[in-house]
């Protein structure tokens, strides 16, 4: 949200109920909030580094919608999540929903009109703030879990329509011997952990690591599997319990839209400290991305196993910094 458009809102007559809470649904670190009494916020968010950020600057965060008497929606890309977002916020008196066109805002406000009354609208910066007070019933766009492919997925989760083919390459290249401790660093909704741990019988453990909370309590119900162990943390600043013997991983590379390598390269730094001296790691990633020097700077020995046009399969053994 542009402190522009809440702004100009503010000042176009946009009311606030002057108690209670304000709930704003899926604020990232960097939204400005400065306009709002940070006393009566409660940020809505289940990704762990965005906490993180906000909590360390004295916000109130939950993963769970508070009663509020207003809600701020920040638009997400993902449609299905926006729509649950809005249902999830639309028992507030006021609901507001701000958001880059890029992200669809247009069409959120299209068809929000075909249910409500548009209280007001403000357009600025590549995006749009409107405002209502929701009466409709949003029962439909609560976005439930859905079954795919066998395994449970919601709404704005990682490749929730089905299996990520990048992750589907990793799993044909994993060596028979895999055993002892693991970590799958950015886990999600648990494709490469279940998959893992059903074929390999070795495995003493299995961590999954992974920021975002709605794709963790999916991995959750996916991988039952008693030596399966759930981290809701930030893959970039996580402390392995014990040395792994091995990460395997399919790192994001995108920070909103910008494609962003450092965070791939934030991911290999933590497998390589979080790996016994003999350790392995496994990764996918675009064929694109330059993570070979990341590698090479952190492993004793690093080459790509395989692969095809669009993705490769990179295979670094022996940490060569240990760190923590
Ligand atoms: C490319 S997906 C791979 C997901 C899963 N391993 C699979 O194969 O389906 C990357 C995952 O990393 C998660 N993620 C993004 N930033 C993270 C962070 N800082 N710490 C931990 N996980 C993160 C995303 O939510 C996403 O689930």
């Amino acid at each position: 949200m542009t402190h522009t458009r809440l702004s100009l809102a503010l000042e176009a007559g946009m009311e606030l109920p002057s108690q209670g809470v304000i709930a704003v649904f899926g604020p990232r670190a960097d939204t400005d909030l400065s306009d709002l009494p940070k006393d009566r916020l409660v940020l809505v968010t289940g990704f762990k580094p965005d906490v993180d950020a906000f909590t360390a600057r004295g916000y109130a965060c939950q993963t769970d919608a508070p009663t509020a008497a207003a809600a701020i929606v920040i638009l997400p890309r993902a449609k299905a999540l926006a729509r649950a977002m809005i249902a999830r916020a639309a028992g507030a008196d006021v609901l507001i929903v701000d958001g880059q066109k890029t992200d669809g805002i247009e069409s959120v406000l299209k068809e929000l009109k075909k249910r409500e009354r548009i209280a007001g609208t403000i357009s600025k910066a590549h995006g749009k703030l409107f405002w209502l007070n929701p009466t409709s019933d949003f029962s439909d766009w609560q976005g439930r879990a859905a079954t795919v492919q066998g395994f449970v997925t919601r709404p704005g989760v990682f490749s929730a329509d089905g299996i990520d083919p990048a992750s589907a390459l990793l799993i044909q290249h994993l060596p028979q011997k895999l055993s002892g401790r693991v970590a799958d660093l950015g886990a999600g909704w648990g494709y490469l952990a279940a998959t893992v741990l059903a074929g390999h019988p070795a495995i003493k453990e299995l961590h999954l690591v992974e920021a975002d909370s709605a794709a963790l309590d999916c991995a959750r119900e996916n991988v039952t599997d008693p030596r399966a162990c759930f981290h809701w943390a930030d893959a970039t600043r996580w402390t392995a319990p014990a040395r792994m013997d091995a990460v395997i991983m399919n790192p994001p590379f995108h920070v909103g839209r910008a494609a962003e390598p450092d965070l791939g390269r934030a991911f290999i730094a933590t497998a390589a400290k979080s790996l016994a001296p003999n350790g392995q790691l496994w990764l996918v990633a675009n064929r694109q991305l330059p993570y070979e020097a990341a590698l090479a700077a952190l492993f004793t020995h690093v080459e790509e196993i395989g692969g095809d046009k669009r993705f490769k399969i990179l295979h670094a053994q022996r940490p060569t910094r240990q760190r923590g």
